[in-house]
């Protein structure tokens, strides 16, 4: 168990906290995790000051969102007490047309429900338009969002690797027809992966506090330092149908990187998985780290990055970023 507590930031403009360190399904559940390892992992989340649990539509065809509301109710946790996410955008049946691929109203409307009922749930705490959809007008999006809030099936929305000018445009909307506005985005950030948050979205954050619950710390596992001697057995890379995958956790450069943040790890007498964590969580325009494990021991050790944060000094940041450069 982490030293330190568990920090809870304000989800963008919201009055909604969400813990720093979050915990998310994507390739893990119904995949390499059964219910009984998905419970003790959430569990364990949980007991280190975990609130947030993410999931999305399309993570194991549904069975994700079903795995994981099995689980919540095993667990029997109050439904007040944490929060639960998913995305929506690919759909579940993609060779009809209108379901997949969009963000048109029509197929909002049968996805939050499917979610629902695959979660078992009444409604999701937030709901992400997992990626924009550049053949749905986004006034038609913004209303669909709203009327799902207002029908009490979600509390807030979001978006997923959506551009900056693409989110600006829909808070503009959502203003001036007096709408539900997204509060957040859900991007990719890691020391290997920069650009979204330290960049293209400086602005909006200044303009309207819009926050980011970020994805992949570990670059899948790759920042754990665990691929330096190729692909191990039982590891992510190693998994079929993620061998898309592989040619990044191989890659020659992105390791010789992450190798130069080794000695920066045992100076701190942490694991390199913590300290990459770490990191992402201690940027204030991070609202949460959304961790993903394939073992309990894993959230164990990452959840204790919770320690780790304070130790990064602006001094050290400048180190690691060097490091990588
Ligand atoms: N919005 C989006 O488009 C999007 C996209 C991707 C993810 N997400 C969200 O973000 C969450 C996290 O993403 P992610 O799973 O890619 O995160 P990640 O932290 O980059 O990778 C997690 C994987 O790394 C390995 N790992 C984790 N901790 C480790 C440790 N301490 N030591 C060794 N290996 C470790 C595990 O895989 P193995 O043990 O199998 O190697 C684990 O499943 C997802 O669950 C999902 O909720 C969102």
């Amino acid at each position: 168990m982490p030293t330190n507590a568990m920090e809870y930031r304000r989800l963008g403009p919201s009055g909604l906290r969400v813990s720093v360190l979050s915990f998310g399904s994507w390739v893990t559940f119904d995949t390499q995790l059964g219910d009984d390892t998905a419970l003790e992992c959430m569990q364990a989340a949980h007991d280190a000051g975990c609130n947030f649990f993410d999931n999305a539509e399309a993570y194991a065809g549904g069975k994700s969102e079903e795995q994981m509301g099995r689980v919540l109710r095993q667990l029997g946790w109050p439904r007040y007490s944490y929060v639960v996410t998913t995305k929506v955008f690919w759909g579940l049946h993609q060779k009809t047309v209108n379901m997949g691929h969009t963000l048109n109203r029509k197929y909002l409307m049968h996805a939050i429900d499917g979610s629902l009922e695959r979660f078992g749930l009444d409604f999701v705490d937030v709901l992400y338009c997992h990626r924009s959809d550049p053949n749905t007008p986004i006034e038609e999006t913004v209303f669909a969002m709203h009327d799902i809030i207002s029908a009490g099936k979600a509390h807030y929305w979001g978006t997923s690797e959506w551009s900056a000018d693409e989110i600006r445009t829909a808070i503009d909307l959502a203003e001036r027809h007096h709408l539900h506005k997204p509060i957040t985005e859900q991007s990719q950030y890691n020391l290997l992966e920069r650009r979204k948050v330290e960049r293209e979205y400086t602005r909006l954050i200044d303009d309207h506090q819009y926050g980011n619950t970020t994805w992949s710390p570990l670059a899948s596992g790759l920042l754990t330092g665990k691929y330096r001697d190729g692909i191990p057995e039982g590891s992510r890379g190693a998994l079929e149908g993620y061998e898309w995958l592989q040619s990044r956790l191989t890659d020659a450069e992105a390791l010789a990187k992450i190798e130069r943040l080794r000695p920066i790890a045992d100076e701190f007498g942490c694991s390199m998985a913590q300290l990459a964590i770490a990191w992402c969580a201690r940027n204030p325009a991070v609202s949460s780290v959304i961790t993903g494990a394939s073992r309990v021991q894993q959230v164990q050790e990452n959840f204790d990055a919770l320690d780790v944060i304070p130790l990064i000094t602006d001094e050290v940041d400048d180190r690691m970023r060097a490091a990588v450069r």
